[in-house]
């Protein structure tokens, strides 16, 4: 990965290259699968409408998905679908033994309310881990898997990344910005999992950069460009940037973060690129969701990766 300068720099985190040797290691525990267990695992993904964004996401998910040997199916529905044709899908999704996960990608066009559609998929094929039963078990259970949860692909993405960078993150302290149901309360949730002591920052904040600089590790999830300043930034702290925002600069269209890279970049002593950092974690996570949910499903031990 490239800094500022160009360079190759041990300071920032080439989520790129980690979702990459996941995926790799995914593929080969869904190859061990299919010769030990005869089965692969299957992900149904569901789009509503014709979001431009939305469709590139769930292009990009169907085929990282086939590329790792699991299966997938897509089901695109106009942007006229009532809420009840769209849960009698959901409904047949859960009963179908092939699907092993399922993802309705957000947002869903306004006749359709999002909790109700999250909360009728089975929550063990919800690897979004966005189900109200998921979000309990993580809210309940311990650091790790055992105790049955999906945990929701953006923040496990940036735990993992976090964990590679700093190893034990026990006693840190996290400043959230952002409290999203996607990212910043399981990202919180996630960190208080792994015992740092948490702050969630959002709109109400009173003084938020003076929150952010007792931070050790900043997560940025507002979806504000540039809104974290390299001034809020404690010497030495972890900044991972979950933003990723078009914006045009110099007549030309660029996508950046929620962290003004240039000014963070100086203060930090790890950070996370846009593009290139959190972004490519997401997807491999749902991978890695639906093959736990899988093996859960049919009583098989995760295969060593
Ligand atoms: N839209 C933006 N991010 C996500 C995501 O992680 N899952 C789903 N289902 N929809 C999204």
């Amino acid at each position: 990965m490239n800094d500022m300068t160009g360079t190759a720099n041990a300071k920032v985190i080439n989520g790129k290259a980690f979702a990459e040797t996941l995926r790799g290691k995914l593929a080969k525990q869904v190859a061990s699968l299919k010769e030990k267990h005869g089965f692969v695992p299957g992900l149904a993904v569901v789009l509503v409408g014709e979001d431009p964004a939305s469709k590139v996401y769930v292009r990009n998910k169907g085929e990282q998905t086939k590329a790792s040997g699991m299966a997938s199916f897509e089901h695109k529905l106009p942007d006229t679908t009532s809420q009840a044709d769209l849960l009698k899908l959901i409904d047949q999704l859960n009963k179908d033994p092939k699907v092993n996960g399922i993802l309705c990608q957000l947002p869903v066009p306004k006749q359709i309310d999002p909790q109700a559609i999250i909360n009728a998929i089975d929550p063990n094929k919800d690897v979004d881990g966005f189900h109200v039963v998921n979000a309990g078990r993580l809210a309940t259970g311990g650091p790790g898997l055992e105790y049955g949860g999906l945990i929701p692909c953006t923040p496990y993405g940036c735990l993992l990344l976090l964990k590679d960078r700093l190893g034990d993150l026990s006693g840190k302290h996290a400043v959230v910005i952002g409290r999203s149901n996607i990212v910043g309360k399981p990202m919180a949730q996630l960190l208080l999992n792994e015992n740092c002591t948490v702050t969630i920052a959002h709109s109400r904040t009173k003084d938020l950069p003076g929150e952010v600089r007792r931070a050790d590790i900043v997560i940025a999830a507002v979806g504000r460009p540039e809104m974290v300043k390299g001034d809020w930034i404690k010497e030495g702290a972890v900044v991972i940037d979950v933003g990723i925002n078009r914006i045009e600069r110099d007549g030309k269209f660029k996508l950046v973060g929620d962290a003004d890279y240039a000014s963070c970049f100086p203060k930090a002593s790890a950070i996370t690129p846009v593009p290139g950092g959190v972004g490519p974690m997401t997807i491999a996570l749902l991978l890695r969701n639906t093959l736990i949910a899988a093996c859960r499903q049919r009583g098989v031990d995760l295969p060593a990766a």
